[in-house]
């Protein structure tokens, strides 16, 4: 099977190729692309040397799977590109998630909804994925009504650019140095908390990744009807998601009903004793492709309301692990166009 990685050199491509290596994806070969700017350097991967291609008519034949993270721009123009010469794109931009012919897939919660694929297969964004890895088994258990979620988010989710920021900016508080000019966000991130995730489009009250929040939680659950809103911030860390959910399910759920659901729920992990001082931080995400969830407890002001603490590590489960999870379903189940074609 041939492998197309591009944005290779990026935050989430760079993630992608570790995954596909620990989880021994079964690649012949792996070609990294990424902009003309990087064009013939180098990567070590697996004990290989792989040098970075340009996205050309001629580079980008033959594959059969292409895991996209260039951004938008990128996807919108070279997704159906590699799709159309055979291969299947999973793509991590935001480009194609909400298009009614692009599955919207969480390996976990709606794997079947990749059957009847047309070439393209889109992984949500990093905090919707992280959620409803938690919801999906509430919403099959108990039904949900409305969520409320806030998020706690990692620059890391921004790229590259937004973690060498953020060094930049501690970097000369602790050396009383000159504080550079923010470049990636509106403020300083550096020891402080921004209320803003991505731009308030066209006049909006919420931001884009608010309202992607919204609706992909509502595509992948298949709750068209379901109650959700969003409210994201950045804070200063490098990697690592917290969301606060409130979660307001249809039938009775109590909070030791919700903890041994949840630990018996695929890519999920209980860590629930608040007491002892246990519960998931965004650091003990690091590494980590399970969703971690603590501080389940009743909502003392709705009988049918559970408050949940959620941990995620952005660049594995909420995008590259998810990609790679889905190129594994599209090969087991057969889903590749060159065995759809056989
Ligand atoms: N970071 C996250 O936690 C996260 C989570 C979910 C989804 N995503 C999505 O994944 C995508 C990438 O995010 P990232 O954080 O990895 O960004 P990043 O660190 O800035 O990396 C961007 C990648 O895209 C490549 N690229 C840029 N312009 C290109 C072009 N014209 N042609 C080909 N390649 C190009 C870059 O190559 P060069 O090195 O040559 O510039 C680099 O490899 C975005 O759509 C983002 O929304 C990110």
């Amino acid at each position: 099977m041939r492998v197309a990685v591009v944005g290779a050199t990026g935050a989430v491509g760079s993630t992608m190729l570790e995954v596909l290596h620990e989880r021994s994806f079964p690649a012949d070969e792996v070609v990294p692309f990424a902009s003309e700017r990087s064009a013939g350097r180098t990567l070590d991967w697996a004990g290989q040397s792989l040098t970075v291609t340009p996205l050309a008519d001629d580079t980008i034949q033959g594959f059969d799977i292409a895991l996209f993270s260039a951004g938008s721009k990128v996807s919108e123009e070279w997704a159906p590109r590699f799709a159309d010469a055979g291969a299947v794109v999973v793509d991590n931009s935001s480009q194609w998630r909400m298009h009614e012919d692009v599955p919207l897939v969480v390996a976990e919660v709606n794997p079947d909804a990749l059957d009847g694929h047309k070439g393209i297969v889109a992984n949500p964004n990093c905090t919707t994925m992280q959620t409803v890895v938690a919801l999906g088994p509430i919403l099959k258990h108990a039904g949900i009504e409305r969520v409320v979620m806030s998020s706690y988010q990692a620059v890391s989710g921004t790229g590259q650019r937004a973690i060498d920021e953020l060094h930049g900016q501690v970097d000369a508080q602790m050396h009383a140095a000159e504080m550079p000019k923010p470049e990636v966000y509106p403020h300083l991130i550096a020891f402080n908390v921004l209320p803003q995730v991505e731009t308030f489009k066209d006049g909006d009250d919420y931001t884009t990744e608010e309202r992607k929040c919204m609706q992909e939680t509502r595509k992948i659950l298949g709750r068209d009807d379901m109650g959700v809103s969003a409210t994201c911030a950045r804070v200063p860390v490098f990697t690592g998601h917290s969301v606060s959910a409130n979660v307001q399910t249809r039938d009775p759920l109590s909070p030791e009903e919700c903890r041994e659901l949840l630990a018996g729920s695929p890519g999920l992990t209980v860590i629930d004793d608040p007491a002892n001082g246990l519960y998931p931080t965004a650091l003990d995400a690091a590494g980590r492709d399970d969703v971690l969830v603590g501080r389940i407890r009743r909502d003392p002001s709705h009988d049918r309301c559970l408050n949940l603490w959620i941990v995620g590590n952005n660049l594995r489960k909420g995008a590259a692990t998810n990609a790679v999870q889905v190129a594994e379903l599209l090969n087991v189940r057969g889903l590749l166009r060159a065995a759809r074609v056989a």
